[in-house]
């Protein structure tokens, strides 16, 4: 128990030092990837890093990596995303580096020892906040990233990946020498906060995620005409404002017709955005997610048809960008078996759980053996300020983890 105390403690002080590092100080955590806050996270976590004895590096994505060398080269990676979406809390993504930290920590300075290499990672940009993409860091380590790919995302202010990333001191054409050799990863754990209401109302410590949901995200645009609001007649106008709102306002309802599925329509622009002027174009987003890949696709078919159908019956025209493509994913059934008696062992009460939000873990399962756990949030609450997930929670995480990476 002392040392679950004394674990909760440094994870407490290093999610409060933290959380300091945001754009919208008083109003949540804004840490957008290529920004000076997430430099200064980066930066904090390098200490960190060192401090423990760990060897550090900033991989061409811009996520930071402290490793403790095993016996064997192969290694262990454990962590999750240091950047967050706007407004957001203070645990989503950083608090798994920072549980990644007292664990390598743990192996440094107690009794425990693992075969394997064992590496923190801090991942950037997961949450494809800024850019509309996600994933970023864990897609370079696959080597799934092209220059292109860089050039085409860009910002609400027009700034591609590939500037940011000059402007934030990496080389975007060298993207591709972050991708690792996945021989050399024996498993990718994360820890992260459970981001809904299940664990904490079932009254458990631990989830065992079995799957994490596929997800589809989309850009769509449509197209209007610029014209004065007061003399241009109803039956003579084409208004992207709209014809987006009756778009828009079907999408939730064509997922609602579905098991386990879900639809978001979550960031609009409308141009040139005046009250007198007819909406020229509206964009938006839509994400779709469901642990069903036929489901994601057919709610995926039934808004285009929609989108075609009220489009050509208002005289407007629209054109659909895929953003993100993933299939549902399955975690590492060696690895859940190995945190389930780790649970045990430490009479923690779980529960296997999926989970409906994305993770580094969704890319990176398809390619090595995965596993996440996860802990309670309070009152479900996530990606808003009200976020919180008990210290002593991710001490129990943590402890999992260890026992995981020694038992590997
Ligand atoms: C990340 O939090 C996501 O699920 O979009
Ligand atoms: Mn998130
Ligand atoms: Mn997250």
């Amino acid at each position: 128990m002392i040392m679950i105390n004394e674990i909760a403690k440094n994870i407490e002080k290093h999610l409060k030092a933290l959380r300091e590092f945001t754009s919208t100080c008083g109003n949540g955590v804004t840490r957008f990837p290529f920004t000076k806050e997430a430099k200064m996270a980066v930066q904090y976590l390098e200490d960190e890093m060192k401090k423990i004895g760990l060897k550090t590096r900033i991989d061409e994505s811009g996520a930071i990596i402290g490793r403790l060398e095993g016996k064997e080269k192969r290694t262990i990676i454990i962590g999750s995303h240091y950047d967050s979406v706007k407004y957001g809390g203070e645990f989503d993504g950083i608090a798994g580096i920072v549980c990644g930290l007292e664990v390598a920590r743990l192996l440094k300075e107690k009794d425990f020892s693992s075969k394997y290499s064992v590496e923190i990672i801090g991942t950037n940009d997961e949450e494809g906040a800024r850019f509309k993409s996600g994933f970023f860091s864990s897609k370079a380590m696959l080597g799934q990233l092209k220059v292109s790919d860089l050039e085409a995302f860009k910002d609400s202010d027009n700034i591609s990946i590939y500037d940011a990333m000059k402007d934030y001191g990496l080389n975007p054409d060298r993207i591709y020498e972050a991708k690792r050799n996945l021989e050399d990863i024996k498993a990718f754990l994360e820890i992260h906060i459970e981001q809904g209401p299940v664990l904490e109302k079932h009254g458990k410590d631990i989830g065992i995620v079995d799957t994490i949901v596929g997800m589809q995200r989309y850009m769509v645009n449509i197209q209007g005409r610029a014209d004065h609001a007061g003399t241009t007649p109803m039956d003579m106008r084409i208004d992207a404002v709209e014809v987006a709102a009756k778009v828009i306002s079907n999408i939730g309802d064509i997922a609602r017709t579905y098991k386990n599925a879900v639809a978001t329509v979550g960031s609009i622009n409308v141009f040139p955005n005046e009250i007198n002027t007819i909406a020229q174009n509206v964009s938006f987003s839509i994400d779709i997610r469901s642990t069903k890949q036929e489901a994601v696709n057919s709610i995926y078919q039934k808004i285009k048809e929609w989108i075609e159908n009220i489009t050509s019956k208002y005289n407007s025209k629209y054109s659909i960008t895929s953003t993100l493509s993933i299939n549902p994913v399955d975690m590492n059934e060696g690895l859940k078996d190995k945190i389930e008696k780790s649970c045990i062992e430490r009479k923690f009460l779980y529960e296997h759980i999926n989970s409906g939000a994305g993770h580094d873990s969704l890319p990176m399962a398809e390619a090595v053996d995965t596993a996440m756990i996860f802990v309670p949030s309070k009152a479900g609450r996530s990606h808003s300020k009200e976020e919180f997930t008990s210290y002593e929670h991710l001490a129990k995480a943590a402890l999992v983890a260890l026992d995981a990476i020694v038992n590997i």
